[in-house]
């Protein structure tokens, strides 16, 4: 059985910029796996080298050593023509969306499929299509300065889609928009994702972009990829310094060391933070609690859900004679894998 090359494919890739004192490396020693038809999320500080990653894939910028593939074929060393066809390959969508100001919205969309060669009456037809498919077909003679910056974001999603390419990358294309905007842009992404079959990379430094759309996720941090996982599981068990700071960025359900100072200075008793998912719930736990004559007080916490499974964690302060609360406390710890008594 032979199997399906990945979208993209990074092999000991290095990426260094400038020489001597000026000497930076932005990429350092990147191997990646990205499979044709997911949503990949690459998240990271401003630096830690996402744009040079995205570069590197479009064959904007070529590797200091290691070897790249998109779609099965290498493009490390391949000619301008090569670059060419797999630029065909490939559809960009930016921040600032990088539109004509002097055309309308079918005209930005309509401009790629010029540079191709296609014929008027095929154009027509296809940024009519494409208009449809993003929700503007009213805007289609409207300039960029008479859109919304969600709106305009669209019209840079259907052109970077008029030649129907097989991976779509996304360097922060929700960065310059609003929560609600950015929402409907990242459902647009996922339509795009789920009915076209394009395999999207989406940049960003938001762990909300993540989480609304990344089937998985790579952290990059200085250059390397110091996590890289399925997104509910990035969540859920998060790894890595950066990792946590990024989870913890939307998640609120764990106390930071000030909050749980705090709460112990508020509640007494003896703090202890379970993790829940599906396998684990709190019930069972509490049961025993009362049974051991041990008071709990719920204090801090959240339970959601992330690729439809249960995740979450909540801090109890447990009240009750010495024995009895070492004895819950163990409880939960054992029913834990990372977390426990504080
Ligand atoms: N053409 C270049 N010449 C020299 N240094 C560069 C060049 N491009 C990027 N760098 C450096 O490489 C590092 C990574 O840059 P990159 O743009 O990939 O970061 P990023 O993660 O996209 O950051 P941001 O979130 O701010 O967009 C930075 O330190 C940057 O200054
Ligand atoms: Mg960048």
């Amino acid at each position: 059985m032979s199997e399906q090359p990945p979208a993209v494919e990074f092999r000991s890739v290095t990426k260094v910029f400038g020489k001597g004192a000026d000497r930076h490396v932005a990429l350092d020693g990147i191997d990646l796996r990205i499979e044709k038809g997911e949503i990949f999320g690459v998240i990271g500080y401003s630096g830690a080298g996402k744009s040079t990653l995205v570069r590197l894939i479009n064959a904007l910028e070529r590797p200091t050593s290691g070897t790249i593939e998109v779609g099965g074929a290498p493009i490390t060393g391949t000619s301008e023509a090569g670059v060419r066809r797999l630029r065909r390959e490939i559809g960009m969508v930016f921040q600032q969306f990088n539109l004509f100001r002097s055309r309308t919205a079918a005209g930005n969309i309509e401009y790629p499929l010029k540079v191709a060669g296609w014929k008027r009456a095929e154009r027509k037809a296809r940024v009519a299509e494409l208009l449809e498919f993003v929700g503007l077909t009213d805007k289609a003679r409207s300039y960029p300065d008479q859109l919304s910056g969600g709106q305009k974001q669209r019209v840079g999603i259907a052109r970077a889609l008029a030649t129907s390419p097989a991976l779509l990358l996304a360097d922060e294309s929700t960065s310059a928009l609003d929560p609600e905007t950015t929402a409907e842009v990242l459902r647009l992404l996922k339509k795009i994702n789920r009915e076209l079959g394009v395999t999207i990379v989406v940049i960003t430094h938001e762990m909300d972009v993540i989480r609304a759309v990344a089937d998985r996720v790579a952290v990059l941090a200085e250059g390397r990829i110091v996590e890289l996982s399925s997104t509910f599981d990035v969540f859920a068990n998060p790894q890595a310094t950066p990792t946590r700071s990024f989870v913890a960025t939307v998640l609120h359900d764990r106390p930071s060391d000030t909050e749980l100072a705090r709460l112990r200075d508020k509640h007494g008793g003896r703090m202890v933070t379970v993790d829940i998912d599906d396998e684990r719930g709190l019930g069972a736990a509490l049961a025993a609690a009362t049974r051991a004559d041990v008071r709990f007080e719920v204090v801090f916490g959240g339970v959601s859900t992330l690729q439809d499974k249960t995740f979450g964690s909540v801090t109890l302060a447990l009240h009750g004679s010495d024995d009895a609360v070492d004895e819950v406390a163990a409880a939960l710890d054992r029913r834990e894998r990372n977390s426990g008594a504080h």
